[in-house]
Formats: structure tokens, sequence, C-alpha cells
């Protein structure tokens, strides 16, 4: 009998041995206490030599009963455990396996949350890049259309504006001879020679952008472009306080571009600088390689350009300046435009601008 009260199974398997009329002989929870209960013999008292069923037990718990007949003796030998305890690892495969399917869904659900946001990602890509060549050809039908316009205006200025020069020359040269003239006169003729400077500087500024001369293309170096516009503008620089920062890459290979067309553009980009910086400030001049590009970054320190602007500062004629044409990056964009190039703008207002001009290495056709 210590056998049998001896058997454990699992945590809640027990071993009872019941005799012919269903008193239990053994039964550990009950410290051998006869239990006279015949319903406690398996299959109603009716029982074959063995066997398995699923019952309530004594307690009321729903167990799974193994039984076997002793032979000779005619005792049953009872081997009970909860049925709870017996499913256990299969309710546990079912959470398992369940919770194995939400962790699918969960995968699913979040993977095609990422595509579909590569996807919308990839459409607002592409309609950005539809809305810039939509830009682009708006800008260059503008461009014709104003060019034909300003070409005709500074044609006619133009020849009036030649004798004009002519004479006032003439006048001045007149008046040299008169001493006892007044120096306002003078004065005033001085003015308006200088007038006529601009004038004409304006007109050929209009003339540049409205008619763009036929491009030279030529294998050129852009530090040497780069180096010989600046020397141009070192002494304004200088007199206005403005420190230059330059570091050119010394292994720039060659391409094929327009050397005095691409001065004008590099020029253009540096007077705005300087002009952004009327109390002073840096430039910061650099070459680099690209991928199958030469890159120039012209970055200042000055006033920068409000965001609500930069849209606009390509535009011809768009100045925020007394003195301004509004031409100058217009006629650059023409020019690295030919060039198959293009210019980019980084700004932030108040801290200073940031002008990217890239140039493609590949040879370029003349149109
Ligand atoms: N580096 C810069 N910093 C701040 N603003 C700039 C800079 N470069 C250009 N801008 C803005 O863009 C506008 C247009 O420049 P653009 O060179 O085309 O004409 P402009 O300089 O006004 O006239 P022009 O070139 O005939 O003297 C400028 O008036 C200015 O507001
Ligand atoms: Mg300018």
């Amino acid at each position: 009998s210590q056998i049998v009260a001896d058997i454990k199974l699992g945590k809640t398997g027990k071993a009872y041995l019941i005799n012919e009329e269903g008193y239990f002989i053994i039964s550990p929870p009950f410290g051998g206490r006869p239990l006279k209960d015949k319903a406690y013999i398996p299959d109603g008292g009716h029982p074959g030599k063995s066997g398995i069923v699923e019952r309530l037990n004594y307690c009321g718990k729903r167990v799974l009963c193994v039984y076997r007949k002793v032979p000779r003796l005619g005792w049953w030998l009872l081997v009970e455990q909860d049925t709870e305890e017996i499913f256990s690892p299969l309710y546990s495969l079912r959470n398992k396996m369940f919770l194995i399917a939400l962790i699918s869904v969960f995968i699913a659900v979040v993977v095609s949350l990422a595509v579909s946001d590569l996807l919308i990602k990839a459409l607002k890509h592409r309609d950005e890049k539809l809305e810039e060549k939509q830009r682009q050809i708006t800008q260059s039908e503008k461009l014709a259309a104003l060019g034909q316009v300003a070409a005709g205006v500074a044609h006619e200025i133009r020849n009036p504006l030649a004798s004009i020069k002519v004479g006032i020359h003439s006048i001045q040269k007149e008046i040299g001879e008169k001493l006892d003239l007044n120096d306002e006169i003078r004065e005033d003729i001085e003015i308006i020679k200088k007038d006529i400077d601009r004038i004409a500087s304006i007109i050929a500024r209009f003339l540049s952008f409205a008619r763009p001369a036929e491009p030279n293309y030529e294998p050129i170096n852009v530090n040497s472009i780069l180096t010989q516009t600046i020397s141009l503008v070192r002494t304004k620089m200088k007199e206005q306080g403005i420190q230059l920062k330059l570091s050119l890459s010394e292994d720039l290979p060659p391409l094929m571009g327009d050397r005095e067309q691409l001065k004008q553009v590099f020029l253009n980009i540096i007077l705005n600088a300087i002009q952004a910086m009327p109390n002073g400030g840096k430039i910061e001049i650099s070459t680099g390689l690209g991928d199958g590009i030469v890159q120039v970054k012209i970055s200042d320190t000055g006033c920068g350009i409000p965001k609500d602007l930069k849209e606009r500062i390509f535009d011809p004629f768009f100045t925020t300046k007394d003195d301004g044409t509004g031409l100058g990056l217009s006629i650059a964009q023409g020019i690295v435009e030919r060039h198959r190039g293009k210019i980019e703008v980084v700004s932030e207002e108040g801290k200073g601008s940031t002008f990217i001009v890239s140039l493609p290495l590949k040879e370029v056709k003349a149109r």
C-alpha cells in the first residue's frame, strides 16, 4: 500500500486502491480512510478489467482516470490526474500558437505599413520632381517672353544712350576751356556721366540675359576660373571687411565650359554674397568632385534669404535691392543650365546663404 501511496503523477496525479465494494483501501488525500461511495468504482461497478474514463472525482474535480483490476484480490488500482494538468501542454501549445498568430499578424501589419509608407514617400518624391520640372518649364517660358521684351527695349535704348554719352563728353570738353563756369555744373555733368554708365551696364545685363551669347565650349579648370573671378572683387571684399576662405580641391579634372560665361556665374553669386554682408562677414568658396560633377559651394554669413522669397530669387527682375536689376541670378541660372548643370540654394534668414553650382564633367554638346 505504501507503493501505491507513493505514486505521484505530475502535480495532481494520484493513485488509489479500491476494494470490490468501492471502498478506498489506500487514498492518500484521506489518509487511507475508507470512503463508502460505490460510485467510485470505475464504470459504475460494472467495469471491464481495465480502461480509461474521464469523470468527476470524489472532490468534484474533472480527472482522467486509468484503472485496472488487480488479479486474484479483486481490487482496483486507479490512477487519476486532473484533466486540466494533462491538457495543459496542449493548452500552452494552443496559447503559443495563438501568440505566434498574433505576432505574425502584428508583423504583417507593421511590414505593410512600412511598405505603404515607402510607396507614399516614393510617390511624393515623384510628385515633387514633377512640380520642379513644371516650375522649370514655366521659368524658361517666362525667361523667353521677358527676354524678347528686354532685348527689344535694351536695343532701342542703347543707340540714343551712346549719342547722349558722346554729347556729354563734348560738352565737358567745351566747359573745360571756360574756366569761369561754376563748379556745380561740373559736378552735375559728372553725375550725368556716372548715370549714363550705370544705364549702359544695366542695358548690357539685359542683353546678356535676353540674348545670351553663343557659348564657346573648351576644356576649363573651374579652380582657375574661380581665382580669376575672385581677383575682380578682392578689393571690394577688403573694403567691406569680408574675410575669404578658399578650399579648392586640387585634383579637379577639366570640364567643357565657356570660360567667360562661367566667370559671370560665379561673379554674380559672389557679388550677391558681398552685398548681403554690408557690415562685413565671411565668404567661403570650395570646390569638390562629385558623382560625374564638379561642385562649387559659395557660402556667406550674410542676411540670408527669407523662406517665402527663396522660390523667387531666380525670377528675372526679382530684386530686394534699391539698385538691383534682379537679373544676376537668372543670368547665372541660364548659363549653368546651358552647361547642363544646376544651382541650388540653402539659406537661413539672419545666418547666411550657400549657393551650390554643380557642373557635369561629361562633354557638353553646343546647342
Ligand atoms: N547671398 C545672398 N544673400 C541674401 N540674399 C540673396 C543672396 N543672393 C541673392 N539674394 C536675393 O536674391 C535676389 C535676386 O538676386 P539677383 O542677383 O538675381 O538680383 P540682384 O542682386 O537683386 O540684382 P543685380 O544682380 O542686378 O545686382 C536679391 O535681390 C536678394 O534678395
Ligand atoms: Mg545680384
